[in-house]
């Protein structure tokens, strides 16, 4: 296993107008402009199972690295979310402005009657709506699956029109791509070679009701044991997984480092990097600065197909790939 510097993010220019549709909780946005990079030119598709608000899947489709992208996520409703995203955005912008609209008598009131509406229906607009208000844009399940999160009382989330353009230019750049609900599991042992698979899996430790299956965390043992079949299969994956906090001198003047997730194990033979997330707004207004490390593993086949690794620090640092979209 081989440990790069941490290095601050590249912004990536092409990235600057790629859409976001879904706020969402842990979303990658900002770490895409150092994944993308890390995709071969030759991908065939772009496998995002743990796809949440598909941060890296609309990034690579934006910049039009690979031929096409799939993304899938155990959250039922989330997929069945994202499958009305790309089939009918106009219909679903309609819907969401609907629900915009009608809250403005008693937000807090309409909020719980959409959260109470979508969990008897999974109605994909509701979801839309309930994670664009919500506390944090984050997902929370109680033991019996119901969305539980309260809404965040100071937004009344994205204006109708803003949501619309969102909508319609997510569902511009992710044309032709797959939406579905599954395992993690499934879609990573389909994985062909030409393919490249981008795990995101929630975090060690922050599984909120572990008796749901959408918040459960992921058992590691078994996690690493799919890695381990991954890896034995030459499958080409990336994968975000723990990280490391950085804690500079605060008022009082101490410093800190602190981890949290264990590192994967090393017969593994990742390539393991490290990818400066940025400061912490929360630790800035506590007097602190924070920044956050998040670590990146490559797959040996991943690793080999970009050049190894002073090619993998080279794509990251370097001035040209991905920087701009190809021509559509
Ligand atoms: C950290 S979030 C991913 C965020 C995403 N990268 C983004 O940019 O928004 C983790 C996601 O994994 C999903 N998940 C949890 N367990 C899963 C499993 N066994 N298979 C597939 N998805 C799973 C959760 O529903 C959640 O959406």
């Amino acid at each position: 296993m081989v440990v790069l510097a941490p290095f601050p993010p590249r912004r990536l220019p092409g990235l600057s107008d790629a859409p976001h549709a879904i706020p969402y909780q842990g979303s990658k946005r900002q770490l895409a402009h150092a994944i993308v990079p890390l995709l071969p030119p030759d991908t065939a598709r772009l496998l995002e199972p743990f796809a949440g608000s598909a941060a890296v899947a609309i990034a690579a489709r934006h910049l039009r690295i690979g031929d096409t992208a799939e993304i899938s996520d155990v959250n039922e409703p989330l997929m069945r979310l994202w499958q009305r995203v790309l089939a009918e955005p106009v219909a679903l912008a309609d819907d969401y402005e609907r629900l915009w609209h009608e809250q403005l008598a008693d937000p807090k009131a309409y909020y719980d009657a959409v959260r109470t509406r979508f969990n008897q229906t999974h109605e994909p607009h509701c979801l839309l709506y309930l994670l664009a208000r919500c506390v944090k844009a984050a997902v929370r399940y109680n033991r019996d699956g119901g969305f539980n999160q309260g809404p965040d009382r100071r937004r009344l989330g994205a204006r109708p029109a803003a949501m619309r353009t969102r909508l319609a230019a997510t569902a511009r750049v992710l044309s032709g791509c797959r939406a579905y609900t599954a395992d993690y599991a499934d879609v990573l042992s389909s994985a062909e070679p030409a393919d490249v698979v981008y795990l995101d899996p929630p975090y060690q430790g922050v599984s909120q009701a572990r008796d749901h299956r959408y918040m459960a965390g992921l058992p590691r043992e078994a996690f690493v044991a799919r890695l381990r079949e991954a890896v034995a299969r030459n499958t080409s994956f990336l994968l975000s997984y723990d990280g490391l906090s950085y804690d500079g001198p605060s008022r009082e003047g101490d410093a800190a480092e602190r981890t949290y997730g264990d590192p994967l194990p090393a017969e593994l033979g990742l390539l393991h990097l490290h990818l400066d997330a940025g400061t912490s707004s929360q630790a800035t207004l506590n007097g602190r600065h924070t920044r956050t490390v998040e670590s990146l593993y490559l797959s040996p086949a991943l690793a080999a197909r970009l050049g190894g690794p002073d090619a993998v620090h080279a794509a990251l640092t370097g001035p040209a790939a991905g920087g701009s979209p190809a021509p559509r």
